[in-house]
C-alpha cells in the first residue's frame, strides 16, 4: 500500500473561464510534491464530460496550449470513481474557476461522496461566488463596499422605453455618472464592462443578462487594486498585500490573460496602519462569507474613503505568476509548500466535520 495521498486535481469546467483553469491546473500538477502524491488529472470539457486527463496535461507540460485545452482522455466517472477510494487518502482540487465549479456545485456532489476536497464548502462558495449574496452579507458586517442595486433580468426584459429610461436615470442618479455592470456569478471580468450614458448601460445590462439572471451595477471606484490572500480555516493567516495596476481603462479579461499587461506588485508601498486595516477586513470577510482553506480578497483602495472591499475569490487563479501563490512566496511560503498546506486544511476539516455530524 503506498503511504502517498491521492490528490485528484480537476480542471476545465463549463464556465467562460475554462481556459484560466487548464493553465492553473497545469502549475498545480507540476508542482505538486511526487513524494507526497499521487496525482490524478481530471478535466472537465466543454460539455461538462469528465475526463482521465493525462495526455491533456503532459500536452500542456510542452507548452502546446492549442492542442490541450479540451482535457480529452478516456471517461472518468466521478460517482464510480470516487466512490471507490481505496486504502490511499484522496484529496480533490477543484482548481475550476466560476459556475459550476467555484459556486458550490462540484462542493455538494465533493460532500455526497464524503472526499475531502481543497477549498470553501458549499455555502462559503456559493456566497462568494454571487457578488449580490457577498454585498449583502458585507453590508451585515459592515465591511465597507462601492454602493450598488442588483438589477433582476426577467423585471429588466418587461419594462417599456419609458420603464427602462427612468431606471437608467435612477442607477445614474444613485450610483453616479460612471458605473459598472456585472453579472452576479462569474469572474476573470467575464461581461464586466462601464456604462456612462443610456445606451451604453442598455448594453452593458443586456451583455451581463447573457450571462446570469442577476446583475449589478456600481458606483465606480477611483483607487488602486489592492489584493490579499487569506489561508487557513477556523483561524485564518492574511498575506501582506499586492498591487494590480491594469494598463487599459480598467482590469478586463485581456489584462487578466491574454495581452499579460497589467502590473503586479508584491508589497507595495502602502501606510503600515492601512495594510493591518486591509488584513483584518480579508479575515473578516472571509469568515463572514463562511469561506475555508483559501481566497483571495480584492479591494480597492481610495485615497480618502479607505479600503472598498470588491470581491472574494475562493479559487483564485494558481498560476506561478499570479497573484494568490506569489503573495504566499513573498512570506516563505513555496508553491508546492502551499498546496500542501491546503491539502492538510482539507483533510483538517473533513475529519472535524465528519466528527462533529457523529454526534
Ligand atoms: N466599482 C468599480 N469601480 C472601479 N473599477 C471596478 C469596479 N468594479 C470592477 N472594476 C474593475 O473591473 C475589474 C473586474 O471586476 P470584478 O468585480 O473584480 O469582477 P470579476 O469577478 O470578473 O473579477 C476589477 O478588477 C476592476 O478593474
Ligand atoms: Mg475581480
Amino acid at each position: 500500500m503506498s503511504s502517498k495521498n491521492c490528490l485528484i486535481v480537476l480542471f476545465g469546467g463549463q464556465s467562460a473561464e475554462h481556459y484560466v483553469s487548464c493553465v492553473s491546473a497545469r502549475h498545480v500538477i507540476e508542482a505538486a510534491n511526487p513524494e507526497l502524491y499521487d496525482v490524478i488529472p481530471v478535466g472537465i470539457d466543454r460539455n461538462g464530460d469528465w475526463h482521465l486527463a493525462e495526455k491533456a496535461i503532459e500536452d500542456l507540460g510542452t507548452g502546446d496550449l492549442g492542442n490541450a485545452l479540451e482535457p480529452a482522455g478516456p471517461m472518468w466517472n466521478p460517482m464510480t470513481e470516487l466512490g471507490n477510494t481505496s486504502a490511499q487518502k484522496t484529496v480533490v482540487f477543484p482548481l475550476l474557476h466560476g459556475p459550476l465549479g467555484e459556486d458550490g456545485t462540484i462542493q455538494g456532489l465533493l460532500e455526497v461522496m464524503d472526499v475531502p476536497y481543497i477549498g470553501s464548502g458549499v455555502l462559503g462558495s456559493a456566497l462568494a461566488m454571487d457578488k449580490i449574496a457577498t454585498k449583502e452579507i458585507l453590508t451585515h458586517h459592515k465591511i465597507p463596499q462601492a454602493s450598488y442595486r442588483s438589477v433582476d433580468s426577467k423585471l429588466f426584459e418587461h419594462l417599456n422605453t419609458d420603464g427602462l429610461n427612468s431606471l437608467f436615470s435612477e442607477l445614474f442618479e444613485e450610483l453616479g455618472s460612471t458605473i459598472f455592470v456585472k453579472p452576479a456569478n462569474l469572474g476573470s471580468s467575464v461581461g464586466v464592462s462601464k456604462a456612462y450614458d443610456h445606451e451604453s448601460l442598455h448594453k452593458a445590462l443586456e451583455m451581463a443578462f447573457s450571462y446570469d439572471e442577476w446583475a449589478v451595477v456600481e458606483e465606480a471606484i477611483e483607487g488602486r487594486e489592492i489584493e490579499l490572500s487569506v489561508l487557513g480555516d477556523l483561524v485564518p493567516q492574511v498575506s501582506t498585500p499586492g498591487e494590480i495596476r491594469p494598463m487599459g481603462d480598467f482590469y478586463d479579461y485581456a489584462e487578466k490573460y491574454q495581452n499579460d499587461s497589467a502590473e503586479l506588485i508584491v508589497d507595495p508601498d502602502i501606510e503600515a496602519e492601512i495594510v493591518s486595516d486591509l488584513q483584518q477586513l480579508s479575515a473578516s470577510a472571509f469568515l463572514a462569507l463562511r469561506c475555508s482553506g483559501m481566497a483571495r480578497v480584492d479591494f480597492f483602495l481610495h485615497s480618502e474613503r479607505g479600503p472598498i472591499l470588491n470581491e472574494v475569490n475562493t479559487i483564485p487563479g494558481f498560476t506561478p505568476i499570479s497573484m494568490y501563490p506569489r503573495l504566499w512566496e513573498q512570506v516563505g511560503l513555496s508553491y508546492s509548500a502551499l498546496v500542501d498546506r491546503l491539502v492538510d486544511i482539507a483533510l483538517e476539516r473533513h475529519s472535524r466535520k465528519r466528527r462533529n455530524t457523529a454526534i
